[in-house]
């Protein structure tokens, strides 16, 4: 007998074929009536209606279709008597091709009802068989695919940099270490520290927290890269918009300056949000629904403005506020807030924006997304170029509406003395960074790059409220189940 094909239900929905005799297979989301089998099978948040003359079959096989359960099913695509889908399967065959037991069902993220997020973040393994996780990942995916497609189109080469690195880019010491020595007893050596010569790599190494450094060694010799990849930080924060494990995306460009900088960084992100527009609409459609009836539980006053399709469009149709670090602190003490003390962190010259101040800024004055931009050299990156007043460096982070930071970047000291004497301040050996400051002696030039949180963009474009919610497998402090 000729074997059928299966098709997908995205494009069963997209172009039916009425008429036609079709083979599914998905999961059972839902069986009513003994007559109505929703299956889902990935493809699209949409199910298709499957229809069964329940006289025509055995109701042992019947009773194995349940909510979750895996099936193959043949039938005749037909226009649908009911209300609600366009088209419908008339069923001529099921075969059961995996059995969900009801009674476990009914303990998991799978029974056909409303879920906390918190018990759908402890059924990771699960909560791919919802709707809104459905949604995310199928997001998630399209944006990935929409980053790559961004810089190819515009002559970049994407650039695998080291997962496994000696260097802390950041400077801020918060590192995995990855080793095979022994735990118990590990080689010492004769001031009494662990001997890491003797270690895999004959040295100390971590996970790598940025792939810039050696992004930047790419870029001035291939002009224009990006990395994307996992990134690593043992930063003990467990905020609803940190993960120890996340993915970033930096692009580094050559000949660039930081204006240049903003503008790649702008065009970037509305280049990401129109792209989910156009490509997403389903899922987006179902995630912004979602979340206004949500919104409709609080109170008036602490409702979101816009709608999520609302949001993505006005970042694609305006333009980012810009402004200096400096200006931004005189905003916020000029604010109302600041005099009515609202704010729980200070604000001076010189400190680093609290997240209070950065969603103050975005939400409250500007109402749009804003770029900082020239930082106090003291609380940024030593890899930052010096500005000519020598108190503030060439800096710049994006800020986003119900998010706060989304991008960090700048142009790089490519001075090599200027360089030297920056890494003396913040400690940093340069026997260590041997490589990097050779770019800076065989023809530097002025370059710059940023790097964007891949999750925290996913949580702008999806409307998702924490970061654990937009990857598949969460890392967080005390976390690192499946
Ligand atoms: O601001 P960051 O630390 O910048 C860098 O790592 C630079 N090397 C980038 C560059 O210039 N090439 O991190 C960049 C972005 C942040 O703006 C934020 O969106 C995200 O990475 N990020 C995190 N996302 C999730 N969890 C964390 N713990 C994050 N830390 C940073
Ligand atoms: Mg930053």
């Amino acid at each position: 007998m000729h074997r059928m094909k299966r098709k997908k239900i995205a494009d069963l929905l997209s172009s039916p074929e009425v008429g036609s005799t079709v083979l599914i297979k998905g999961w059972v989301r839902a069986f009513r009536s003994n007559r109505f089998i929703q299956v889902n099978d990935g493809s699209t948040i949409n199910n298709i209606q499957a229809v069964v003359d329940f006289e025509n079959f055995d109701e042992q096989l019947l009773k194995r279709v349940t909510t979750a359960s895996a099936v193959a099913i043949t039938g005749e695509l037909v226009e649908s008597q009911g209300a609600g889908q366009a088209v419908e399967i008339q069923v001529s065959e099921i075969e059961i091709l995996g059995d969900a037991n009801p009674d476990e069902v009914q303990k998991t993220v799978m029974q056909p009802k409303r879920h906390s997020m918190e018990f759908l973040r402890e059924q990771a393994h699960l909560r791919f068989r919802t709707n809104t996780f459905g949604a995310v990942f199928r997001i998630r995916h399209a944006v990935a695919y929409a980053i790559h497609k961004f810089f190819n189109d515009e002559g970049f080469y994407y650039l695998h940099t080291p997962i496994v690195t000696g260097s802390d880019a950041e400077g801020a010491g918060e590192m995995f270490r990855v080793t095979n020595l022994d735990p118990v007893n590990p080689p010492m050596n004769e001031d009494g520290e662990v001997d890491y010569k003797q270690d895999f790599f004959g040295k100390a190494v971590n996970l790598t927290v940025s792939g810039q450094l050696e992004a930047e060694l790419g870029a001035l010799a291939l002009g224009q890269v990006y990395t994307f990849g996992p990134t690593f930080r043992a930063e003990n924060s467990n905020t609803s918009r940190h993960l120890a494990e996340f993915w970033m995306i930096e692009p580094e460009v050559a000949f660039n300056d930081l204006k240049d900088n903003m503008d790649l960084t702008e065009n970037f992100l509305k280049y990401i949000s129109s792209y989910v527009l156009e490509n997403c609409a389903d899922d987006l459609q179902f995630l912004s629904d979602k979340e206004e009836k949500e919104q409709q539980q609080k109170p008036a006053n602490e409702r979101n403005e816009m709608n999520l399709v609302e949001r993505l469009k006005f970042v694609v149709e305006n333009e980012f506020k810009r402004l200096t670090y400096t200006e931004a602190i005189d905003v916020l003490r000029n604010s109302k807030a600041y005099k009515k003390k609202k704010f729980q962190y200070d604000v001076e010259w010189g400190v680093d924006l609290q997240s209070e101040h950065e969603r103050y800024l975005v939400e409250k004055e500007f109402k749009c997304p804003v770029i900082l931009s020239d930082y106090p050299a003291k609380i940024k990156a030593f890899y930052m170029r010096q500005n000519d007043d020598g108190k503030t460096v060439a800096a710049m982070d994006v800020l986003f509406p119900g998010i706060g930071e989304i991008v960090g970047g700048s142009q790089r000291e490519e001075r090599l003395d200027v360089l030297k004497s920056k890494m003396a301040d913040f400690n940093i050996p340069e026997e260590e960074l041997w490589w990097y400051l050779d770019t800076r002696k065989f023809g530097t030039v002025p370059h710059a790059g940023f790097g964007l949180g891949f999750e925290r963009m996913i949580m702008f474009v999806t409307g998702m409220t924490n970061i654990r919610d937009v990857i598949p497998f969460p890392r967080t402090p005390q976390n690192a189940e499946f």
